[in-house]
């Protein structure tokens, strides 16, 4: 686990955003998205589908206008259109090469905040969830969503910081999804994901990928979940800038000498 420590304690402002789906987000978009993000927050969280169809060239195209946000450290996940090309080990690489830490069932420090991130999957939610039963492709299909659920467990349990946020692309919980049509709720999210985020009493989770659904819900832990898809947001923060902002307690350690 990597750690950044730059002042003392007090509050991290995050801001979170999703789905830019570049390039359908353009440039100048990008360019008002981003510009001068580090008088606003401590950090931006990308909640994955940051390209359209996981081309190089889309994620260089998000990576030059990025640096309009610097010097705010930058964490991301993957969403599920980053491996429509099957490129996706070098969208990881040109993100990392631009100042982003991808994280993948991987932990991170930040101002004295833990953050674990995992793209996620989807198989619906609660009593209705699927179940591996039955074909081989559909144990695999509902496998996936158990994979990622204890990629998200490991990379919580390296966190020892008492605030913890969760970055994901799908969503864990059914209320951030709905005002997008009911059938297709069961491919938007998984209920697995939210166990762990309960069992650690993640202080936030932010995710993405649900463009027409709801902007916050709870786990049944208490758990703040943010949708920060960026259609959602054009529609919540009209006339300003379109990303979610929350601020999270934060107890750094020690600068090292
Ligand atoms: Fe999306
Ligand atoms: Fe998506």
């Amino acid at each position: 686990m990597e750690a950044v420590t730059v002042r003392e304690s007090g509050s991290l402002r995050i801001a979170a955003i999703g789905d830019l789906h570049c390039p359908r987000t353009s440039s100048e978009g990008l360019r008002e998205l981003f510009h001068d993000l580090g008088s606003e927050a401590d950090v931006l969280l990308l909640c994955g589908d940051l390209t359209d169809y996981g081309k190089p060239d889309e994620a260089r195209l998000l990576v030059d206008q990025l640096g309009h946000a610097r010097p705010v450290p930058m964490l991301a996940v993957l969403g599920n259109h980053e491996f429509e090309c099957g490129k996706q080990d070098e969208i990881v690489r040109i993100l990392s090469d631009g100042g982003v830490t991808v994280l993948d069932g991987t932990a991170m420090e930040i101002l004295g905040v833990g953050f674990a991130g995992v793209k996620g999957f989807c198989g619906g939610f609660g009593a209705r969830a699927l179940q591996p039963w039955g074909e081989a492709a559909l144990k695999q299909f509902a496998r996936e969503s158990v994979e990622e659920t204890v990629k998200l467990e490991s990379a919580l349990a390296k966190l020892r910081t008492p605030s913890k946020v969760v970055l994901m692309h799908y969503a864990p919980i059914l209320d951030t999804v709905r005002g997008e049509p009911p059938e297709i709720f069961a491919f938007l999210g998984s209920s697995r994901l939210e166990e762990p985020i309960n069992r650690y009493e993640v202080t936030a989770l932010f995710h993405g990928h649900a463009h027409n659904g709801s902007p916050e819900g709870r786990t049944l832990g208490g758990t703040p979940v943010y949708n920060v898809a960026l259609p959602l947001l054009y529609k919540q923060f009209p006339g300003r800038r379109a990303m979610r902002f929350v601020e999270i307690p934060s107890v750094a350690a020690p600068v090292a000498s």
